[in-house]
């Protein structure tokens, strides 16, 4: 009896092992993808949420570029719900995904998930928002995050006329009342935007030509949960009844993305800024999302961050298929993220800032948005 116990569980574990090498069969069949068809391979695109278009925007090219590249293509997104996100990605790992492409909710929430991926023989690309704490991110596609930080206190900065487009001194002198927004702390971005516009905006604020008024001044303080729009526009509706009862009036607030964005713009609208007399304040932003581009041809929204994200597609795609192939994708940075584990091989991509005048320019032209889809300020299907 023992003797066959014995036989048997060597038996398991031959077969155990046999199953193992299969790759391509049932859970984690990545190990032998470099010899695989594209077509026999399947990537799962895990993704945050739909309530923010470039979310969809960001899917829709992630998935289309990978299906014409022949792969198959297992594209989810998570409601913003960090359980739906790791079971979401568990059941990816489960179905046998060859490869995951990321965009976490809480950058630090899917460890275990990244564990059972790398016992899969499953690369991890961590999309636009790092994936923190774990080593088994593979790779890390996104844009330089502080720059775009720079890039927002820099334009409300030429917003308030204290700079020129140029970068040179403008004619205002101030000083200005400003409001300070941040992201989600959960995602890695936000200390990177918010650090960018601070060190920008902070030589301005020491010599009392910038005041932030509230005092709050801290990334905690201004921490936006999720990126929500109505959080932003509630702690605005908060900002203005507690420091601006006064008669004094706000003339500038950082944004780090659109939706905030709107959120902020409502509220202030709401206590009848935009009016004659009391100017609309310089909003900053991010994204490019259509409603805030409209905002900005209108006049309403100063500015926002283009990050072109059919260029961050085709990165995750180009990494995603140098790894099926037994490759190492090509990194253009390799110092700056360290996710608390180890420092993430990086694609960083270029940014750039729209104030109205550049909407044609650089996203009509580009087709990124139509010029209908700009004036009615709603995506076509
Ligand atoms: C960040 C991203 C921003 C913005 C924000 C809210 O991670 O870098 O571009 O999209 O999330 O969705």
């Amino acid at each position: 009896m023992a003797a066959q116990t014995l036989r048997m569980t060597a038996l398991g574990a031959v077969l155990a092992l046999g199953l193992a090498g299969c790759g391509g069969d049932g859970a984690g069949g990545s190990s032998n993808s470099a010899d695989a068809a594209p077509e026999d391979l399947t990537i799962g695109v895990s993704m945050p949420t739909e309530t923010s278009e470039r979310w969809i925007a960001d899917g829709a090219a992630v998935e289309s570029q990978l299906e014409d590249a022949g792969y198959q293509v297992d594209l989810q997104y998570a409601g913003d719900d960090i359980p739906t996100q790791s079971q979401q990605v568990d059941q990816m790992i489960t179905q046998g995904a060859d490869l995951l492409i990321i965009a976490a909710i809480d950058g630090t929430a899917l460890s275990s998930q990244l564990d059972a991926a790398a016992a899969e023989g499953i690369k991890v690309i961590s999309y636009d928002r790092l994936i923190r704490d774990n080593e088994n991110v593979d790779f890390y596609v996104s844009f330089d995050n502080y720059k775009v930080g720079v890039a927002q206190g820099t334009a409300l900065l030429t917003g308030l006329g204290l700079l020129n487009e140029d970068g040179s001194p403008g004619t205002a002198t101030g000083p200005f009342n400003i409001e300070l927004f941040a992201g989600s702390l959960d995602d890695n971005n936000a200390g990177f935007f918010f650090n960018g516009a601070i060190d920008t905006l902070q030589p301005f604020i020491d010599d009392g030509t910038l005041v932030v008024k509230s005092g709050q001044t801290e990334i905690d303080q201004a921490a936006t949960l999720r990126w929500d729009q109505a959080t932003a526009q509630r702690r605005m509706d908060d900002l203005l009844t507690r420091s601006y009862n006064d008669g004094s009036v706000v003339n500038g607030v950082l944004s780090p993305y659109d939706g905030i964005s709107r959120g902020i713009i409502t509220s202030l609208q709401n206590a009848g800024y935009g009016a004659a007399d009391k100017p609309i304040p310089v909003v900053t932003g991010q994204d490019a999302e259509i409603a805030s581009v409209k905002l900005i041809a209108d006049g309403v929204q100063n500015s926002t961050i283009f990050k072109d994200t059919r260029l961050l597609a085709e990165q995750a795609v180009i990494a995603a298929e140098a790894f099926l192939e037994g490759d190492t994708p090509e990194a253009n940075d390799t110092t700056t993220y360290d996710n608390g584990k180890k420092v993430v091989p990086s694609y960083l991509l270029p940014i750039q800032t729209v104030y109205k005048d550049d909407i044609q320019s650089v996203l009509v032209d580009s087709g990124y948005w139509s010029a209908d889809e700009v004036a009615k300020g709603q995506a076509d299907d």
